[in-house]
């Protein structure tokens, strides 16, 4: 038995339910906010009416705001400067993100990054975020679980890095979740988003050995997001499952699903280098392909609790075949199950894997050397 120990510590207040966005103007006055930044980006919340209910909002409770727009999907540093630069020359006292985990992630580097020499640098780990903002979050789309942790992730265009970086002090201060906001997402971004929830819940899961509390509560939200998107598949405008996928994605990685668990994050750390090499690859579609490609490889490692995830969540023996019924899932929601799908050629295996190994060896259920990866990346190819 692993029992890692551990703090379990959730700060931000979540308002979760259909209407809840007009809620934000007052949430964000009551923190003492009197003019913010809003972050958003590629103009998805102007087309499905978020913008103009979190615009009243902030109105009609005396907020006023300037706006950070054109965040793309795996964000970017630049963007990061330019809304420290407007946060700086405006006299910013909060944030708020409207949309999702590029969104959220930029707006927190923002609320770090304005009391830091160089933001980059804090990613690096050579300076300290000793101070942010409050950040306030009307979420969009259901994926990262940023919206309730203090994780961000954004790629340096110049150097090519996309690295993650973590402060206690960037979790959102108060996050609104309305799950009919998600109604109008393409299909795509839903099964990429549920995608990754299940990925973040893996990441920690597969690490576990006899955490019954954890490894079971891990095993029912897998199943809750497996069943949701199914259920989207059929009807997009399903609000029941929108809203179990949302709570379950959130709960993904807000600390519950990890809690006990040391975590091994190896397939996020080769995902993160296949879309810092490929930008266009969206986080949710790289997972599918990386995740079930790495289980092969590793799943001898700790053969009980891959055998017990077979069991419990795909109803077979054989490891094996569990994989199979994933990547069948995947199919099934249409996302790439190969990096071929993904179009990207076998001659760039080495130079993801050499990415993926730049800051470490990523994993503990197996540490990875360059090598390995590069052996996943022919298994996924
Ligand atoms: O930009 P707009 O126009 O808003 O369109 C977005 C974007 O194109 C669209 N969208 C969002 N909500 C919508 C909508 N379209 C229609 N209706 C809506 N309601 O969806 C697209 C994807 O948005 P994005 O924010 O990129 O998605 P996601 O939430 O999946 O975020 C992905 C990023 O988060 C990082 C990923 O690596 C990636 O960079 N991650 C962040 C984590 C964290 N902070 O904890 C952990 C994750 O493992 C992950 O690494
Ligand atoms: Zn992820």
């Amino acid at each position: 038995m692993d029992m890692t120990n551990f703090t379990f510590s959730n700060p931000t207040r979540l308002l979760f339910g259909v209407g809840r966005i007009q809620e934000i103007g007052k949430e964000i006055k009551k923190e003492g906010c009197k003019k913010i930044l809003l972050v958003a980006g590629g103009g998805s919340i102007k087309k499905n009416g978020v913008y103009d209910t979190v615009a009243t909002s902030l109105r009609e409770n005396g907020i006023q705001w300037i706006e950070l727009w054109g965040v793309v999907p795996n964000p970017v540093l630049s963007k990061v400067m330019e809304g420290i630069r407007m946060a700086k020359d405006n006299d910013i006292d909060g944030v708020l993100a409207v949309g999702g985990g590029s969104t959220i992630d930029t707006a927190k580097a923002v609320a770090s990054g304005i009391y830091l020499d160089d933001v980059w640098a804090s990613f690096l780990g050579k300076e300290k975020i000793e101070k942010a903002l409050p950040l306030f979050v009307v979420l969009t789309i259901s994926a990262t679980g940023s919206e309730s942790n203090g994780n961000f992730v954004i790629t340096n265009e110049e150097t090519k890095q996309k690295l993650g970086n973590y402060s206690p002090l960037v979790y959102p201060k108060v996050s609104i979740v309305d799950p009919s906001a998600q109604q109008t997402l393409p299909w795509n971004q839903t099964a990429n988003g549920a995608c990754d929830a299940l990925a973040h819940i893996m990441e920690s899961y597969f690490t576990g050995v006899g955490n019954e509390t954890t490894l079971f509560v891990d095993e029912a939200l897998m199943k809750a997001i497996i069943d949701a998107t199914d259920k989207l598949l059929i009807n997009q405008k399903d609000i029941e499952a929108r809203s179990n996928l949302a709570w379950a994605a959130t709960l993904a990685l807000n600390g519950v699903s990890a809690s006990q668990l040391k975590g091994d994050w190896a397939s996020h750390d080769i995902e993160h280098a296949i879309s810092a090499l490929y930008p266009d690859v969206a986080h949710g579609a790289g997972l599918a392909v990386v995740f079930p490609a790495w289980i092969t490889f590793v799943w001898k490692e700790n053969e009980p609790t891959f055998r017990r995830w077979a069991k419990n969540v795909w109803d077979t023996d054989d490891v094996l075949v569990a994989v199979e019924r994933m990547k069948t899932t995947f199919t099934r929601w249409d996302l790439p199950v190969s990096l071929k799908a993904l179009s990207i050629s076998k001659d760039a295996i080495p130079s993801i894997a050499a990415k993926a190994t730049e800051v470490g060896k990523p994993g503990t259920v197996k540490k990875l050397s360059t090598e390995d990866v590069a052996k996943i990346l022919e298994i996924a190819y």
